[in-house]
C-alpha cells in the first residue's frame, strides 16, 4: 500500500564545512496537506528545501518523495514537484507571456492549457498588463511574481515554495495565499516553506538561527 505521506524526511543531516547546520531534521507531510516550515534566517529552511527538491547533497538521513529517494532517484524526484526560484530558467528576451507559456510547455502541457494557464496566472498574479513586456524591462516585484507564477505552472503533486510572499506588495500576497488555499482544497499537496506565516497550518519550527 502507498505511504499517506507524501514527503518522509528521517534524521537528515547536513554541514556546510565544519558548520553543521541540519542535525536530524524529521518531517512527515502527508497528501493534501500544507505543511510550513517556521524560523529565524539561517536556521535551515532553505536547505532543507534545496535538499527535498534534489538541488543539494546532504550528509545523513534520509529523503523520500513520493515513494522516490532523493539521494537516487532525482528524475522521478524532479517529475513530482514543483519549487519557486525557477527563474533561473526564463528568458529574458521573451515577454511574461511567452515566458510562461515555455514553462508549460516544458513540463509537458499541452498547448492549449499551456496558454490557458499562463493567462489565469497572469490575472491572479496581476501580470495582465505587463504580459506583452520582455521581461528585462520587469521590476524587482514583477519578477517576484512571475517566478511564483512558472513555479504555479504545471500543478505538480507537491509544490516548495520558499518564502513565497516575502516581497510580494499586499495585492499579490492576497493572490499568493488565495492560490495556495485553492491548490489544497483542490488535488495538490503542497509543501512550502514562509518565514511570515499568517494562515498556514500545521508549522513545524527550526529555532537555531545563525
Ligand atoms: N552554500 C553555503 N555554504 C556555506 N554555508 C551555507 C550555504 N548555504 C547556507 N549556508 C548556511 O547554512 C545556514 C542555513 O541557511 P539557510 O538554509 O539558507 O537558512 P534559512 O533558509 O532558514 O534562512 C546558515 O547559517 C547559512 O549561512
Ligand atoms: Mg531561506
Amino acid at each position: 500500500m502507498p505511504s499517506k505521506y507524501a514527503i518522509t524526511v528521517k534524521n537528515l543531516k547536513k554541514s556546510y564545512g565544519k558548520t553543521e547546520v541540519l542535525k536530524g531534521v524529521n518531517l512527515s507531510v502527508e497528501r493534501g496537506t500544507m505543511l510550513a516550515l517556521l524560523g529565524p534566517n539561517g536556521a535551515g529552511k532553505t536547505t532543507t528545501v534545496r535538499i527535498m527538491s534534489t538541488l543539494l547533497k546532504f550528509d545523513g538521513g534520509s529523503v523520500m518523495i513520493e515513494g522516490h529517494d532523493v539521494s537516487k532517484e532525482q528524475d522521478a524526484v524532479r517529475n513530482v514537484i514543483g519549487l519557486t526560484g525557477q527563474s533561473a530558467a526564463v528568458d529574458e528576451m521573451l515577454t511574461g507571456r511567452e515566458n510562461l507559456i515555455m514553462m508549460g510547455q516544458l513540463y509537458r502541457l499541452t498547448s492549449k492549457s499551456a496558454k490557458a494557464r499562463a493567462e489565469e496566472l497572469l490575472e491572479r498574479f496581476d501580470l495582465v498588463k505587463a504580459a506583452n513586456r520582455p521581461l528585462k524591462t520587469y521590476s524587482g516585484g514583477m519578477r517576484r511574481r512571475l517566478d511564483l507564477a512558472v513555479s504555479l505552472i504545471a500543478t505538480p503533486p507537491i509544490i516548495f515554495l520558499d518564502e513565497p510572499t516575502t516581497g510580494l506588495d499586499p495585492r499579490s500576497r492576497i493572490a499568493m495565499w488565495d492560490i495556495i488555499n485553492e491548490l489544497k482544497k483542490g488535488r495538490y499537496d503542497n509543501s512550502f516553506d514562509d518565514s511570515i506565516p499568517r494562515r498556514s497550518r500545521p508549522a513545524c519550527r527550526s529555532d537555531r538561527g545563525d
